[in-house]
């Protein structure tokens, strides 16, 4: 049976780079049932539609949700990020942010992979805080970070077992416990008591700035990543950077429970939008993760293997997807 899809394309280049997804996927013999929602600033500008309760109720029924980029510069910035993005994340408790970067063999280094787990629910982003004596001298503005055990549990679980998974089985988690004396010492209480249950995993504690660091000298030393929110976001755009480049960086947004999203880790990149210029490979790699979410993990990993040549991957948005779709046909 063919699984039910949603597509939000969004703004900028999201629509290009999904297209060039949904025909790499449809290459490697995957039948999705897809349904389409016009969603992003473009269509808030349209309408003032961000995204309704309706839509989302049609969302839980669905096996994936497949998304672009979205965000406009001639809507402020915050309301299609926290009114769609992030409300997605939120409402359908999508708490687990999981972002692979792989990085190709050279004479310096081996191949390698690491996966950033992201807390995708919590920190900043979850929306604490406020304006006091607005626009006047003496304004304040407030933005607090919310952890909860569960939350932090939860994503910290999902990483062990993650790294209990893999060949190397090490986890590091990254925080700023130095500084952030309350947050950071509730997620290295929850990571130390969570690891008692994996006594098999090694672990690692690094703080943020200095993981900045070893992203860039010493990437090898990392094979699961767990992290909050905000680090997360930062530290995943490094990531993309030092991993050959943000064009092939993919994401995925889970509920091990219920739906999941599908996205690449870049944004809309309106300066480039509707000129076939885009890499579309995150997004295709994206696809990947999704296929391996639906259970096709075989048309995932060929998919990944059409993928793993980042140097030959260049071209417009539309040659570098016939490529891959080239690729993963005769593969
Ligand atoms: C990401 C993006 C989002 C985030 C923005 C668009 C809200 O940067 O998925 O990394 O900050 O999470
Ligand atoms: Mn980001």
């Amino acid at each position: 049976m063919a699984h039910k899809v949603g597509i939000i394309g969004g703004d900028g280049i999201g629509p290009e780079v999904i297209a060039e997804g949904l025909k790499v996927i449809a290459a490697a013999g995957v039948a999705l049932d897809t349904v389409d929602y016009d969603l992003g600033g473009a269509r808030y500008l349209k309408d003032g539609v961000v995204l309704t309760d309706d839509i989302l109720d049609e969302w839980r029924n669905l096996d994936a949700l497949y998304l672009g980029a979205v965000g406009t510069p001639e809507v402020p910035p915050g309301v299609i990020e926290r009114g769609l993005l992030l409300k997605m994340r939120f409402d359908l408790d999508l708490y687990i942010n999981r972002r692979p970067f792989v990085f190709a063999g050279d004479e310096q280094r081996d191949a390698h992979e690491f996966i950033v787990i992201r807390e995708n629910t919590e920190g900043t982003y979850a929306g604490e805080g406020g304006f006091l004596r607005k626009n006047t001298p003496a304004e304040v503005a407030t933005q607090g970070s919310v952890n909860t055990r569960l939350g932090v549990e939860r994503c910290i679980r999902y990483a062990f077992e993650l790294a209990q998974s893999r060949p190397r089985k090490h986890l590091t988690m990254v925080h700023k416990t130095n500084v952030l004396t309350f947050s950071g010492d509730l997620w290295e209480r929850t990571f130390n008591e969570v690891a008692a249950d994996f006594s098999d995993v090694e672990t690692a504690y690094n703080h943020v700035d200095a993981a900045c660091i070893y992203f860039v000298q010493d990437p090898g030393r990392y094979d699961v990543i767990v992290t909050d929110n905000l680090f997360g976001d930062i530290l995943t755009d490094l990531g993309g950077a030092v991993s050959g480049g943000i064009g092939f960086a993919s994401s995925a947004n889970l509920n091990p429970h219920g739906v999941s999203m599908f996205e690449p880790v870049h944004g809309s990149a309106p300066d480039i939008a509707g000129q076939n210029l885009a890499n579309p490979t995150a997004a295709v790699l994206s696809g990947a993760m999704m296929l391996d979410h639906l259970g096709e993990t075989d048309a995932g990993d060929r998919i990944r293997a059409a993928c793993a040549d980042t140097d030959s991957l260049v071209g417009s948005t539309t040659e570098v997807g016939d490529m891959l779709v080239e690729r993963v046909a005769n593969g």
